[in-house]
């Protein structure tokens, strides 16, 4: 007999056919009714069983975690709680589970304790509805960019150059790290390396991702990035997935209005497409913020965040403009801050969100931020002062867009490039760009995890990204 999934059975109307499912037992209640689930949806399949047909060597089998075999018949639910049952008739205990040891029992286990059980997490329902809408917000990116004309471009994970600043970098070697070649400076000889140069994996795509815009117009990466920052946040993850669109002939205000129509995009897809798991981890805030103090609860549930950010324009104001309002507002005056509100500093999570969730109480977008703190790509504006940049700020994530129109004028370039150091040898085919057909082109990049946990409401990074990078962490 042929599988069926629990999703399509769950779907199909019981007349008492004969079905073969396979799945983990999720609970085994009163020695009766064994709840299955394999992956294909949050719902379990209620197993009906009747001891007296059943072995005691089969029946001691079937707990939590065992993989199971079910023959059995599609009949309508007796109970409540779910349409069809299966009458079971035949059940293979494919792989059983001893309860003594198997971590993951029918019960509420703590986030931390199933970080350190990454493996074997995602059979929780939480974890399970969390890596498909995973799964659901990539592919919309996917058919995003594929439906209006994109190309996904491949930018390379080993890089060879270290000057887009966005971060600090993870080398990438095969000299031996206890005995390096040395030159005659005594420093490690670059040149006897398997690349024969010092070489990194990459922080961003988007230098090569520019080079792509310039031929093809629009693309998009999405792929790893590697930062090395020592960031403990919920928020910031070593390894992390990334999507960079790149269009040529795009300004600042196309790229916002790219920005903010694909975001929404992304999460009407997944309102759209997965309701039921969307569901079910609104409902687990709501029951985890039960005994909270209400200052500390969500001001709204998440999916009714979901549909308001898609449902509002985002704000969009200077950086110059976000400095009046926080150095006017209450917390800075009552000195609530801590870090300082000056212009020519970067806004901290702090400012980001109180802009964010008390000030406008929706997405904000910031533009024109100081030079001295940005990149040296962005496209300098005519006061000498700002750049074309702009950051989308979501409540309760901060930064989860950050981009620019690019500078596409030679002179400015390379003068912004002397200043901050970044030597030409190392960026001549992204220089070259300035000299070929240069012409006004922006883009952005996402961090797919912090959209993701967005969308799924959850608290920390690591929970969005089956098995997390961050500072003296690497298991699995
Ligand atoms: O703002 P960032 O550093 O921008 C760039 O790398 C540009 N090259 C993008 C571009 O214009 N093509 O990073 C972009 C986004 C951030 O807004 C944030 O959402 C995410 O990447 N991000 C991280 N996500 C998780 N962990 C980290 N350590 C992250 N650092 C950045
Ligand atoms: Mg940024």
């Amino acid at each position: 007999m042929e599988r069926i999934e629990i999703k399509s059975l769950l779907q199909s109307k019981p007349e008492d056919q004969a079905v073969l499912v396979k799945g983990w037992v999720r609970t085994f209640r009163a020695n009766r009714f064994i709840a299955l689930n394999d992956g294909s949806t949050l719902n379990n399949l209620q197993v009906v069983v009747d001891f007296e047909n059943f072995d005691d060597a089969v029946l001691k089998n079937i707990n939590t975690g065992a993989a199971l075999a079910v023959e059995g018949k599609l009949v309508a639910s007796q109970g409540s709680g779910q349409a069809v049952e299966v009458l079971a008739e035949k059940i293979d205990v494919l792989g059983t589970a001893d309860p003594d040891k198997f971590p993951i029992q029918p019960k509420k286990h703590s986030l931390e304790f199933l970080r350190e059980n990454a493996h074997l997490r995602m059979r929780t329902s939480t974890f399970s509805a969390v890596f498909r809408i995973r799964h659901a917000v990539a592919y919309a990116i996917h058919k995003y960019f594929n439906d209006r004309g994109y190309f996904y471009m491949h930018t390379p994970i080993i890089t060879g150059s270290d000057a887009e600043g966005a971060g600090e970098m993870f080398g990438v070697s095969t000299l031996p790290m206890g005995n390096p070649p040395k030159d005659e400076d005594g420093k490690i000889d670059w040149k006897e390396d398997f690349f024969g140069k010092a070489t990194n994996l990459t922080v961003s795509g988007q230098l090569q991702a520019e080079t792509g815009a310039m031929a093809l117009g629009k693309v998009y990466t999405f792929g790893p990035t590697f930062r090395a920052e020592n960031s403990n946040t919920t928020r910031h993850l070593a390894e992390f997935w990334m999507i960079e669109p790149e269009v040529a002939f795009y300004d600042l205000k196309d790229n916002m209005d790219l920005a903010e129509d694909f975001v929404k995009y992304l999460i009407t897809h997944v309102m759209e497409h997965n309701k039921e798991d969307l569901t079910f981890l609104d409902q687990r805030i709501k029951n985890e913020e039960k005994n909270m103090k209400a200052e500390l609860r969500r001001p709204m549930g998440l999916i009714e965040t979901l549909e308001f950010v898609v449902n509002n324009e985002f704000e969009r104001i200077t950086y110059t403009r976000a400095i009046e309002i926080l150095r006017n507002s209450k917390p800075y005056k009552k000195k609530k801050f801590k870090f300082p509100v000056e212009w020519g500093k970067d806004l901290q999570s702090e400012h980001e969100r109180f802009l964010v969730e008390k000030e406008f109480k929706k997405p904000v977008i910031v533009t024109d931020y100081p030079k001295v703190i940005k990149a040296f790509y962005m496209r300098q504006n005519e006061d000498d002062k700002t750049v074309a940049a702009m950051d989308i700020l979501f409540p309760g994530i901060g930064e989860v867009v950050g981009g620019s129109q690019r500078e596409e004028r030679l002179d400015l370039l390379l003068k912004r490039m002397e200043e901050m150091d970044i030597p030409e040898e190392e960026l001549w085919w992204y220089v070259d760009l300035r000299k070929f057909g240069t012409a006004p082109h922006s883009g952005f990049g996402m961090g797919f995890e912090r959209m993701v946990q967005f969308i799924t409401g959850m608290g920390n990074i690591r929970d969005v990204i089956p098995y997390p990078r961050t500072p003296k962490s690497a298991e699995f």
